[in-house]
């Protein structure tokens, strides 16, 4: 019993949330760089509102975040001492080529992610390396429009081609696409798109996904040709949908939820699209164009690994249901009665990992990789500059409970775990600093003010006991 001795144990991050440095060494500008903090940025991340160049009268997160271009070298070295097995981290798109469609790529980024992984190397961390993390290149959104347009897919694959060769002897685990179900709530954020007036949004955004998905195939099948070794996953933004209640047509809107969101793992694991989704899409009259040959691209090559991050379930509750709102993962749901909140007002809802493993894996049957969970809060240190944040703890180690049962209890095959994410960084959602989720803190403020330190908090000395004894010792 227990979990499986090279069972992956690590933290998560992504590129533009932790690097900065977004102006070194010939890198170019991305759609995640444009996002402001502040009220501006939910309608920028949705594409309601065209920004695709930084002004005077915003913030930018991006530009510094935490800086861990710079700090990459202490940040790992903390990593190694918890003990990591794995590091999920991201490649920033614009640093390998700048403008997206260059057949050349710039080395100096290339450069900067080999130290990366040679750091990771001398700790005995394998990267677990995502392609595409809510990242695309400026160029390629003033030129194509983004993922709307079906060249995305050849630049795509020349950014895979480039990582997959250069990269051969350090990483063997990638991610295609971060949470590839959030272009449907942040189109801008999760695909480049920015939409015209009038436009039908649903169809841009399944034109835009059907894009994503014939090359998150084409990419697994080029990883296996390099590197037979290489293993690529697809990744999306799990938390199973409840009914608000029994009744019949709360449960309906449930399904359709969850449905949604399979729609993308449906497609990347099984290798078809199915049939609920051919028939609304039909039904609405927004199909997306195909080729002939993609049926069969994605019949051929479906990922070989499931991966999905896991923050909260969702309550959802047929329309005029009446019931309260509560915030989410980038959604909104209905808020469920029996369930405590964070201090941003996600649900926390251990079991439903639980709940959730076992649906995504009695639906596919492939091995899973939970790939962030965590919680967000504001982290206060003492007079002597300590975090006692044992309320990340706590939701940690309900959290791992409801994993190991899933093994353990449930027979679900998971391949590693990773939290997010051991550094404090730049929220996605809300571009926030004081939304923290590390187990180090890094001393910066939310007015950007702050030395950059790193500082131990005491949750870093108990993932690492958890990690020392494979999630036995849970505190
Ligand atoms: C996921 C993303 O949506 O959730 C991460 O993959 C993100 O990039 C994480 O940071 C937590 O969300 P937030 O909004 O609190 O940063």
């Amino acid at each position: 019993m227990g979990l499986q001795e090279n069972f992956m144990w690590g933290g998560a991050s992504a590129a533009n949330q932790c690097e900065g440095g977004i102006f070194e060494d010939g890198r170019g500008l991305a759609n995640v760089d444009v996002c402001p903090a502040g009220k501006d940025r939910e309608d920028v991340i949705a594409g309601r509102r065209i920004m695709l160049e930084m002004d005077e009268e915003h913030v930018y997160p991006a530009v510094e975040a935490v800086d861990f271009y710079h700090h990459f070298r202490e940040d790992i070295r903390l990593l190694g001492e918890m003990g990591f097995r794995v590091y999920r981290m991201s490649i920033a798109w614009t640093r390998i080529f700048p403008e997206g469609d260059e057949t050349e790529p710039n080395e100096a980024g290339l450069r900067f992610y080999e130290e990366v992984f040679r750091e990771c190397k001398k700790y005995g961390i394998e990267p677990l390396v995502t392609i595409s993390h809510f990242d695309c290149p400026i160029g390629l959104i003033r030129k194509y429009g983004g993922w709307r347009n079906r060249k995305m897919i050849e630049f795509y694959l020349r950014l895979c081609e480039t990582l997959f060769t250069r990269y051969r002897d350090y990483v063997t685990h990638w991610l295609n696409f971060n949470e590839i179900n959030m272009i449907l709530h942040a189109p801008f954020m999760g695909a480049g798109i920015c939409f015209e007036e009038g436009e039908n949004e649903d169809a841009v955004k399944y034109q835009a996904a059907h894009h994503e998905l014939m090359a998150g195939a084409l990419a697994v099948k080029m990883a296996h040709e390099i590197n037979p070794a290489n293993k690529v996953g697809c990744m999306f933004a799990a938390g199973s949908a409840y009914p608000y209640t029994c009744r019949p047509e709360d449960v309906w809107e449930a399904l359709l939820t969850d449905q949604e969101n399979y729609f993308f793992v449906d497609v990347q694991a099984r290798g078809y699209y199915p049939p609920y989704a051919l028939k609304r899409l039909e039904n609405k009259g927004i199909m997306p164009q195909m080729e002939s040959e993609d049926e069969e691209i994605l019949r051929k090559y479906p990922v070989d690994f499931i991966s999905f991050s896991y923050y909260n379930s969702r309550c959802i509750a047929a329309p005029g249901t009446g019931s309260e709102e509560a915030e989410g993962n980038l959604f909104k749901s209905a808020k469920n009665p029996y369930l405590k909140f964070s201090e941003w007002g996600w649900p926390i809802d251990p079991l439903g990992l639980r709940i959730t493993l076992n649906q995504v894996y009695d639906r596919y049957q492939k091995p899973l990789f939970i790939v962030e969970n965590g919680l967000g809060a504001v982290d206060t240190p003492d007079e002597n500059g300590v975090v006692n944040d044992g309320y990340r703890i706590d939701y940690l180690r309900e959290h791992i409970r409801a994993m190991k049962a899933a093994v353990e209890e449930d027979g679900v095959d998971l391949m590693g775990y990773t939290t997010w994410a051991p550094i404090d960084l730049i929220s996605a959602g809300s571009g926030e600093m004081r939304k923290r989720y590390g187990f180090v803190y890094v001393d910066k403020q939310e007015d950007g003010r702050g030395t950059l330190a790193r500082r131990k908090k005491s949750s870093f000395y108990w993932y690492k006991r958890v990690i020392e004894t494979n999630g036995e010792d849970l505190g």
